[in-house]
């Protein structure tokens, strides 16, 4: 046994609570042999010593079948790479009032990312959270349209930001400051600055979590984020269709790379919900070859695949992440984003409401 081989059997050890495995995520500082003894030299710098007393007994386990003696020894200093949240040093100074960031991103474009973030941010409004939103897609801001929003933020004396508030929270987006109409073409290097500037230049104050809203894709934004900010974890947002999943690797694989934690995967637009009504009496109606109940008002519910079904629970197992949720393509989810308010806020108790409540609430949970 080499080297190699010692570390491809530590990759099989995911650090305790983690989709990750040990090596990924550069705790593995050096391996040494010595005839039939091994020395694995970790970097650690949780303070969570049951955690590193379970990587121990894992480590020792694993590699016992192919030494005789296994030994580890265990460091803290600072790693070479982002190590999982709960062992971070205290948080950046730039979002230093921030409990938590979730980023919600996908490889592919107009899949509901903004639409899922805003109804969650809602969502996490009405289950007593102190949220904000920030919507990161400087090409093609959302929010202004999805929050009826069209103000210009304040500014403070030392020249900072105050972010709008709206529906209980706070929102910033790109569309606020630079009027709708205009298309903006900016070159890579100015993007990620402007990035760093929502962050650092905006008076977010105290949040318990912040929803970031980001552009479709994997590029300098998503890079200077991951960066910069101590993110709790990534939601990626998928389409039913395999086409649109083999883009969703793509995102989900970045964010691996930089160590932050795929929380899940939320398939939208999986099938398509039609609620209608008739009049008279008509206790059944027949959709596409289906027999539909209608209940004593007259009113009728019927939901149809539009694609493959699936492609979420697929990846979201590959990925070992869980699926949060499963969100119809609904005229009422569309509407109610286009018309300033979204669906959560403005009917939480529908079937709907609840999806996008549930998937808050689990998120909200796997973080704290
Ligand atoms: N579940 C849904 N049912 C019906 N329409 C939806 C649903 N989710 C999103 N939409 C609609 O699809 C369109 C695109 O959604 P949205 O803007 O949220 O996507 P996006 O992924 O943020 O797009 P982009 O990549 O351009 O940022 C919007 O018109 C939105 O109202
Ligand atoms: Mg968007």
């Amino acid at each position: 046994m080499n080297k190699e081989h010692v570390l491809d059997h530590l990759k099989s050890i995911n650090y305790p609570g983690f989709s990750r495995d040990i090596v990924s995520f550069g705790m593995v500082k050096d391996v040494s042999l010595d005839g039939d003894r091994v020395t694995v030299h970790l970097n650690i710098t949780s303070q969570n010593e049951a955690k590193k007393e379970a990587v121990i007994k894992s480590i020792e386990k694993v590699l016992s079948e192919h030494f005789k003696t296994v030994s580890v020894e265990i460091s803290g200093d600072a790693p070479r790479q982002a190590p999982p949240i709960e062992s971070q040093s205290p948080p950046a100074p730039i979002l230093g009032n921030v409990k938590h960031v979730i980023a919600v991103a996908s490889g592919k474009g107009g899949v509901g990312k903004s639409t899922v973030a805003a109804n969650l941010a809602c969502a996490m409004v009405k289950q007593g959270k102190k949220v904000g939103l920030l919507d990161l897609d400087i090409y093609g801001p959302s929010l202004p349209i999805i929050f009826g929003l069209n103000e210009q933020p304040q500014m403070t004396q030392d020249k900072k930001l105050i972010p709008l508030e709206k529906f209980g929270m706070k929102v910033m987006s790109f569309g606020f400051i630079s009027g709708n109409e205009t298309p903006v073409i900016w070159r890579g290097p100015l993007v990620s600055r402007m990035t760093e500037q929502f962050f650092r230049d905006v008076q977010w104050g105290e949040l318990d979590v912040m929803i970031l809203d980001l552009p479709p894709g994997t590029g300098d934004i998503q890079l200077t984020l991951t960066q910069k900010l101590r993110m709790s974890g990534a939601v990626i947002v998928t389409t039913p269709q395999d086409i649109a999943l083999a883009d969703v690797r793509k995102g989900a694989d970045m964010f691996r790379k930089v160590n932050t934690p795929v929380l899940g995967v939320i398939e939208n637009m999986s099938g398509l919900v039609i609620e209608g009504a008739v009049d008279g009496g008509i206790s059944s109606i027949t959709i596409n070859g289906e027999n539909i109940e209608v209940d004593s008002s007259g009113k009728f519910r019927f939901k149809m695949d539009l694609f493959k079904t699936g492609g979420g629970k697929k990846e979201s197992e590959r990925l070992g992440v869980p699926l949060l949720g499963k969100i119809p393509f609904s005229t009422e989810i569309m509407s109610a984003t286009d018309a300033g308010v979204p669906l959560t806020q403005k009917d939480p108790d529908s079937p709907l409401g609840q999806i996008y409540l549930n998937i808050a609430r689990d998120l909200m949970s796997s973080l704290d």
